[in-house]
């Protein structure tokens, strides 16, 4: 698993040993803890070091590759495309001769619905046209465009996921999202629920009911479980494809600011500001898909039920993993 102390890859890599799986866990640490790949062995080093991955992939007899790692700030990518493409492409390519090289045929692949770009219609269907409007979007269709090519060429099949926005945190409160920069909703809004910043919406005027972007929230367990469902399809039947991962159901930033206050019984502190550039009104996935071949069906699907697992990772760990809670 590559990125796997990273938000997503390390709650996949808890429900992976948790079904039986041997994880190893390949990440440089330029935005993952040490400690939240606690559920595979972590060796330290870039996906673009093809020396280093072939080396992971033949010492660890590795049959399957999971790969997260990926720069993902659609801000900062669109400041400095040379580093998003050199982290998020040029070292997917490394990573993908590597296994070619070491004869490692089996790819799950963490993509996303900035491939899409400005939707022309929702809910969004994985036929639904891919035209990113930033260079994250970008450089995440590049690696889709790559991976038939690569199939044709070295048999490695895979398996795009096209998450929507990841939300929420293991139930146990082990693991949770400590970004650094936060870029993401939950997360911030409890922050400035708890004395933190104060949190700024970004444009109230899209059409939309309460004038706020909607955005289709799926719980980062239920994205986990999907890889492993991904994976063994993938395994048994050997085709290639790409799903979309979503719960389908869109909420407004208004909704989840009043998530978020019920949940943790606090106001959320908030100002209105300009809409950000290149944020469409509307964004939410049909994942008719998945559920139909995967047989996956998300268990967290009430946003309050997934603000409730990003609010007691908060309460044990207020400092993200740098500092556990006292308790
Ligand atoms: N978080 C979301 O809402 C979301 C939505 C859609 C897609 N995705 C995708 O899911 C994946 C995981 O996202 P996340 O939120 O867990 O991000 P994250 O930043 O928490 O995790 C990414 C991990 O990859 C590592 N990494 C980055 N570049 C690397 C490299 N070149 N070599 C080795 N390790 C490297 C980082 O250190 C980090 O641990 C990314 O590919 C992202 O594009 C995330």
């Amino acid at each position: 698993m590559t990125g796997g102390a990273g938000y997503i890859g390390s709650h996949a890599s808890k429900t992976l040993s948790q079904a039986g799986y041997d994880v190893v866990v390949l990440d440089n640490l330029s935005a993952g803890h040490r400690e939240a790949a606690s559920y595979g062995e972590l060796i330290q080093g870039d996906v673009g070091n093809v020396p280093l991955v072939r080396q992971v992939l033949r010492d660890h007899e590795i049959s399957a590759v999971m790969h997260f790692a990926a720069l993902l700030d659609v801000g900062a990518s669109v400041r400095d495309p040379a580093g998003y493409y050199r982290n998020n492409v040029v070292g997917t390519l490394g990573l993908l001769e590597a296994m070619a090289a070491e004869s490692v045929r089996l790819l799950v692949f963490s993509s996303t619905c900035a491939t899409y770009g400005e939707p022309i219609e929702t809910p969004i269907v994985e036929t639904h046209p891919q035209h990113p409007i930033n260079s994250y979007g970008e450089t995440k269709l590049a690696v889709e465009r790559a991976l038939p090519h690569f199939e044709r060429a070295y048999g490695i099949r895979s398996v795009a996921l096209r998450y929507f926005n990841a939300a929420g945190a293991d139930p146990d409160g082990e693991i949770g999202e400590d970004h650094s920069p936060e870029i993401h909703l939950i997360p911030r809004a409890i922050h400035a629920a708890t004395g933190g910043e104060g949190l700024q919406v970004f444009g109230d005027d899209y059409p939309t009911p309460d004038g706020t972007c909607l955005r289709d929230y799926v719980h980062v367990v239920d994205l986990a479980d999907a890889h492993v469902k991904a994976l063994e399809a993938l395994s048994e039947t050997g085709r290639s494809t790409a799903y979309n991962l979503g719960t389908g159901t869109p909420h407004s930033v208004r909704e989840v600011i009043d998530s978020v206050e019920r949940v943790t019984g606090r106001r959320v502190p908030w100002t209105l500001g300009p809409r950000r550039a290149g944020d469409p009104a509307v964004l939410y996935a049909a994942a008719h898909k998945a559920q139909a071949e995967l047989h996956w069906k998300p268990r967290f699907a009430a946003l309050d039920s997934i603000v409730a697992t990003a609010w007691r990772w908060h309460q044990y760990h207020p400092n993200g993993y740098g500092s556990p809670a006292e308790s």
